[in-house]
């Protein structure tokens, strides 16, 4: 269990023993600090844009990557990726815009799609004119059109099927039960015309239909994207559509990545270069897949202790730093720092705890780890997207550290 770890790649291994990420020894850099510390690496994000512009390049059709602040929104990570120039950034909120400026993202390569939209939302939004709007709602078209008649919007359509990570229903947006995002099939003639109301031009057709999927979930992507490209039909105006994020990576042992070449097939079959829409620029919204394998949260045992046959390692840090394992059952993979040789210690069953007073805050549930001792440090890795962004003081336990390498 030593070598080829199925998480470990040439910016994350074990050297001697000791855990590296992004050149750095993980376990030295995180004695410098006090308290959880969560590492993310910008060689990485930006392997990550280049992987996802070389699979838009395979859809032959001209494409826009929009990174989503929502799943990490630290600054100097921000200013790393605008400096990129690989893609613009998608924003939900007027605190997000303010942030994606200051952070050197101009308000042309900005894209908004946020849901429960007030008015004063839109009147922050509308101040700049280069923002370009997603509208979830036909009420959020109205108050456009009220404030800017005849300017240029996209709409969010709701295709009623959509998928996600292991097809978990929590993680789909769209399907199964009636969801709150976009526009649904039925409530399109009343959308169309509060468009034709105002002069409205429906520049882009946006959609997002769920978080996490991964090869095992194309069938489905397939079918929404599909059932979305069939709006196309009614709208002369269209430039763009925004296939939204969604992307997968792997979370665990048995997961196999997303297939790129698949992925590309589909777009460009759906509504790029073969399809009767070729000539759409083909935009796409991740946050996860620039950003999750490129983090780590690195926290430290407190304690250890026995207790019925369950070996606990308590940590420094729980669920609230990282809340995506115990909501949408996302693992961050538990990584000891120092990994003695193989023939000196087995691995032994650890169930790893969090500091927060809440029956979920588990970690991980009889993991294989070396033999645990107090102040020893635990990388949880995957843990660059929605965990510092999602982050709350629970228990007055939110404190941490984050650090770019
Ligand atoms: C509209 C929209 N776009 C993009 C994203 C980013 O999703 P992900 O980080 O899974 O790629 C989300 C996430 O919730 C979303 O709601």
């Amino acid at each position: 269990m030593k070598n080829g770890l199925w998480w470990e790649r040439e910016d994350l291994c074990y050297l001697d023993g000791r855990l590296q990420f992004a050149g750095q020894d993980v376990s030295s850099l995180t004695s410098q600090t006090a308290g959880p510390l969560y590492l993310y690496s910008a060689e990485r994000v930006t392997r990550n844009l280049r992987r996802l512009t070389d699979a838009l390049k395979q859809t032959g059709s001209a494409h826009q990557i929009y990174y989503a602040m929502k799943a990490n929104r630290f600054v100097p990570l921000l200013e790393m990726i605008a400096r990129t120039g690989l893609c613009g950034v998608d924003i939900c909120s007027p605190g997000e815009l303010d942030r994606a400026l200051a952070s050197g993202f101009a308000p042309s390569q900005i894209s908004f799609t946020g849901t429960g939209v007030s008015g004063d939302d839109l009147d922050r939004l509308l101040q700049y004119p280069d923002v370009h709007i997603n509208c979830d709602t036909i009420g959020m078209i109205r108050r456009i059109g009220e404030r800017k008649p005849n300017s240029s919007i996209g709409i969010r359509v709701n295709p009623a099927m959509g998928t996600g990570y292991d097809d978990s229903e929590k993680l789909i947006y769209s399907g199964g039960g009636t969801t709150k995002f976009g526009i649904y099939r039925e409530q399109w003639p009343e959308a169309l015309a509060m468009v034709r109301k105002y002069g409205l031009m429906v520049n882009t057709l946006h959609f997002h239909v769920g978080c996490g999927y991964l090869s095992g979930q194309l069938d489905r992507w397939e079918n929404a994207v599909k059932a979305c490209a069939s709006f196309l039909k009614d709208l002369p105006d269209i430039k763009t559509v925004n296939i939204g994020g969604g992307l997968g990576l792997p979370h665990r042992k048995d997961d196999e990545p997303l297939d790129f070449g698949q992925w590309a097939d589909i777009l460009s079959r759906h509504i790029g270069i073969e399809s009767p829409y070729a000539g759409l620029t083909i935009a796409v919204e991740p946050g996860d897949f620039i950003v999750k394998d490129a983090g780590m949260l690195v926290l430290t045992v407190n304690d250890v202790e026995m207790k019925r046959g369950t070996l606990f390692a308590y940590v420094n840090g729980g669920f609230n730093l990282a809340p995506e394992p115990a909501f949408y059952d996302l693992p961050c993979e538990p990584v000891a720092c120092i990994m003695p040789a193989a023939n000196d210690d087995p691995l032994i069953p650890v169930t790893i705890a969090g500091n927060i007073n809440e029956a979920l805050d588990i970690w991980a549930i009889e993991h294989p780890m070396p033999n645990l001792h107090e102040g020893d440090f635990i990388a949880f890795i995957n843990a660059g997207g929605y965990a510092a962004s999602m982050a709350s003081n629970h228990c007055m336990r939110g404190a941490a550290t984050e650090f770019l390498v």
